[in-house]
C-alpha cells in the first residue's frame, strides 16, 4: 500500500471490529524467548510490525507461524541471542528483546535502534534497569552486547514511567533471582496485558497497571495461549475519523476501561460516546468544539492519539492548545496538515490549533505510523481529493485500515 486516496466522506454509519493491540502483541512475542515449547497468541492483527517481530524471532531460531489472526510461536531449547541491524532498523521495538534474552539466555546482542521521524528515541532507561539486575553492557560496531550469569532481583527507580524500559525490566525480572520492585513503572493496558500473559506462563508479577510492579523471580516458566487485547489506538484513529464525519460507531470490542481518558475528551469536544454491550458507542451530529489536549503517560491523553486529535481540531470550532510532553519531534505531520489549510502554529512542544470550517484536499506524505492515519482523518474532512503517499507506514500498524474505514461508508481508496 504506498498510496490512499481520500475522497469527501460521511456521516460514517456502522460497525468496526477493532483489531489486537500492536504495543501489546509485539511484546508478548518478545516474551516468547523466556520458555521453551509452543505458544498459541489469538487476536494478532496482520500488520507489518508483527512480520519484523516474526522475522527477528525467526532470525534467533523460532519458528513462527501466523495464520487467520492466530500466531504460533515453537521456541527450540537454543536459540541465537542476536537481533541484527536490519531487523532493528525497521522497528525499534525490537529493543523489548534485550530483556528476556538476557533472563533466560544470559547474553544478547542487539543492534543500537536511532532515532525516528518523532525525535531521538533513547534506551538508557531499559539500560540502566537492566544494570540495576546484574547485566552488564558494552557497546561496539553500533550494537550492545549484554550478558548475566542469572539477574538479581532489585529495586528500580525509573526516571519517567518508559514503557519499553519498563517492559524489558519485567520480561528481565521475572527470571531473576528474589524480587524485583519498579518504581514509577508505565501503566499502560499494554503492560498489564504483557504481566498478565507472564504470569500465566508460571510468573509472578504483581501491581501492573499501578506506578508499582512487584515480580518475585521463578525458576522456570512455560509455554501458554493468550489473547491479546485490543487495540485502543486504532480505536481512538476510528472515533477521530466518526469527529471527522459525523454519523454514528460502534466499536466493537473496544475496552471502554482502557480509554476513559480519550472518551472523557472527546465528549468535551461534543461527540455523545459511551460504552455499549459490544464495546463502545459514539455519535456525533454536529461539527465539533474545540479542546485543549495535554499528551501524558497513560492514564493521561496518548502521545499517538494526538495526530488524529490535531486532524479533527483543525476542523472544530474554536482554538485548541495542544501540548506535546513525550516525543519532542512529534509535530512534523502539521506541515501537512498545513497544506491542506489547516490554521496551526507550532511553538516548541505546543501546537495552537484554530478550526476552519473545512479542509482542502492536497498531496501529502506519512511520516510515520500514526501520521498516517491522522492525514486520512483530515482527507476525510477536507474538499477535494486528498491523496496520501508512504501510506505503507499506516500499514505498520493497522489491520485493514481502509477497507475497516470503506465498510462504514469513508469513500477512500489504496494502491
Ligand atoms: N525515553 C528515554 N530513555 C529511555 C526510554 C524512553 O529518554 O530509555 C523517553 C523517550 O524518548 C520518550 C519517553 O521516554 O520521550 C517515552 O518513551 P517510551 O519508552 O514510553 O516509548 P516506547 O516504549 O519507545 C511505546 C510505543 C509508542 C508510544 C510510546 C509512548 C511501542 C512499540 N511503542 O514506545 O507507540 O508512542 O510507548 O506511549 O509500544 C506507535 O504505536 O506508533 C508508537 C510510537
Amino acid at each position: 500500500m504506498e498510496r490512499i486516496v481520500v475522497h469527501p466522506s460521511g456521516p460514517l454509519e456502522g460497525r468496526i471490529r477493532l483489531s489486537g493491540a500492536k504495543n501489546s502483541v509485539l511484546k508478548l512475542m518478545a516474551a516468547t524467548v523466556l520458555a521453551e515449547g509452543t505458544f498459541v497468541l489469538r487476536n494478532v492483527p496482520h500488520i507489518v510490525d508483527v512480520d519484523c517481530m516474526a522475522d527477528l524471532l525467526r532470525s534467533m531460531g523460532l519458528g513462527v507461524d501466523h495464520c487467520d489472526n492466530v500466531l504460533t510461536v515453537v521456541r527450540p531449547a537454543d536459540i541465537n541471542p542476536e537481533a541484527p541491524y536490519e531487523l532493528v532498523e525497521r522497528m525499534r521495538a525490537s529493543i523489548v528483546v534485550l530483556g528476556p534474552l538476557l533472563a533466560r539466555v544470559g547474553r544478547a546482542r542487539v543492534a543500537l535502534p536511532g532515532g525516528d521521524d518523532f525525535g531521538p528515541r533513547p534506551i538508557d532507561m531499559h539500560l540502566q534497569s537492566l544494570e540495576r539486575l546484574g547485566a552488564v553492557f558494552s557497546t561496539a560496531h553500533g550494537y550492545i552486547e549484554g550478558h548475566a550469569d542469572r539477574l538479581v532481583g532489585a529495586r528500580i527507580f525509573l526516571e519517567f514511567p518508559s514503557v519499553g524500559a519498563t517492559e524489558n525490566a519485567v520480561m528481565a525480572a521475572v527470571l531473576a533471582k528474589g524480587e524485583t520492585v519498579i518504581e514509577n513503572a508505565a501503566r499502560e493496558p499494554e503492560i498489564a496485558d504483557l504481566a498478565g500473559f507472564l504470569n500465566r506462563m508460571g510468573a509472578r508479577v504483581l501491581g501492573a497497571g499501578s506506578p508499582t510492579i512487584t515480580i518475585v523471580g521463578v525458576e522456570e516458566l512455560f509455554a501458554v495461549e493468550h489473547e491479546v487485547i485490543p487495540d485502543r489506538i486504532e480505536a481512538a484513529t476510528f472515533l477521530a475519523a466518526l469527529g471527522a464525519c459525523g454519523g454514528e460507531l460502534v466499536l466493537e470490542a473496544a475496552r471502554p476501561d482502557h480509554m476513559d481518558m480519550l472518551m472523557q475528551k472527546l465528549g468535551e469536544m461534543g461527540m455523545r460516546i459511551s460504552t455499549h454491550p459490544d464495546g463502545v458507542w459514539a455519535m456525533v451530529g454536529e461539527r465539533l468544539r474545540s479542546a485543549d489536549v495535554s499528551t501524558l503517560p497513560y492514564p493521561g491523553i496518548a502521545t499517538d492519539y494526538k495526530p488524529f486529535l490535531v486532524s479533527i481540531l483543525a476542523v472544530a470550532e474554536g482554538v485548541a492548545i495542544v501540548a506535546e510532553n513525550l516525543f519532542s519531534g512529534r509535530f512534523r505531520y502539521i506541515d501537512e496538515l498545513v497544506r491542506m489549510g489547516a490554521d496551526i502554529r507550532i511553538e516548541e512542544h505546543f501546537a495552537v490549533v484554530r478550526g476552519v470550517r473545512r479542509l482542502s484536499g492536497a498531496p501529502v506524505r506519512a511520516h510515520d505510523i500514526r501520521a498516517g492515519a491522522a492525514l486520512v482523518v483530515a482527507g476525510l474532512a477536507a474538499d477535494g481529493d486528498t491523496v496520501v503517499s508512504d501510506a505503507h507506514h499506516i500499514a505498520r500498524g493497522y489491520e485493514r485500515f481502509a477497507e475497516k474505514l470503506r465498510a462504514v461508508g469513508a469513500d477512500i481508496e489504496t494502491s
